[in-house]
């Protein structure tokens, strides 16, 4: 789930689905605004993110409609990780998330960043410490 204004946030959420998919995994990149919180709430993980707004040095936070999501979520020590991408700093942007997302009973195990539309330095990793999807029974 992302929060894009221009595009950007859009780009590296979309990225980040064709890695996932790539790597076996099934996944969709939905708008804050278009996601339903019951069904990311049953996710097997879930990544969310936002672009960074404020003063440019200061003041950093994600957009209020993501903020807004997280606390409509509920899980039960899924993976997570939350992502942002911005151009000077991101202060406290993340750790904000990520406290939010853990009240909300996730277990945040990846915290990404990125300058323009694509996965963060860490993506991969995130991705590969995920459980694989449970194989059918034979
Ligand atoms: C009103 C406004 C405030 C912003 N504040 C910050 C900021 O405090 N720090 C920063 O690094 N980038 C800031 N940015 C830059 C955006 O976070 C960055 O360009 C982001 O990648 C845009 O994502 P989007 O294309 O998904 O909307 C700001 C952009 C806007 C429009």
């Amino acid at each position: 789930m992302y929060d894009s204004r221009t595009g950007t946030t859009k780009g590296a959420a979309e990225e980040m689905v064709r890695k996932a998919v790539a790597a076996g995994h099934e996944a969709t990149a939905v708008t804050v605004a278009a996601a339903n919180a019951a069904e990311v709430s049953a996710a097997d993980a879930v990544c969310i993110g936002s672009w960074v707004e404020g003063l440019f040095f200061i003041r950093q936070h994600a957009t209020a409609a993501t903020m807004r999501f997280i606390d409509e979520l509920a899980f039960d020590g899924t993976p997570a990780a939350v992502f942002c991408t911005y151009k000077t700093a991101v202060g406290k942007t993340l750790a904000t998330m990520a406290r939010a997302l853990e009240a909300r009973g996730a277990r945040v195990t990846g915290r990404l960043k990125s300058r323009g539309p694509i996965a963060g330095a860490g993506f991969d990793a995130w991705l590969e410490s995920l459980p694989a999807k449970a194989m059918p029974p034979t």
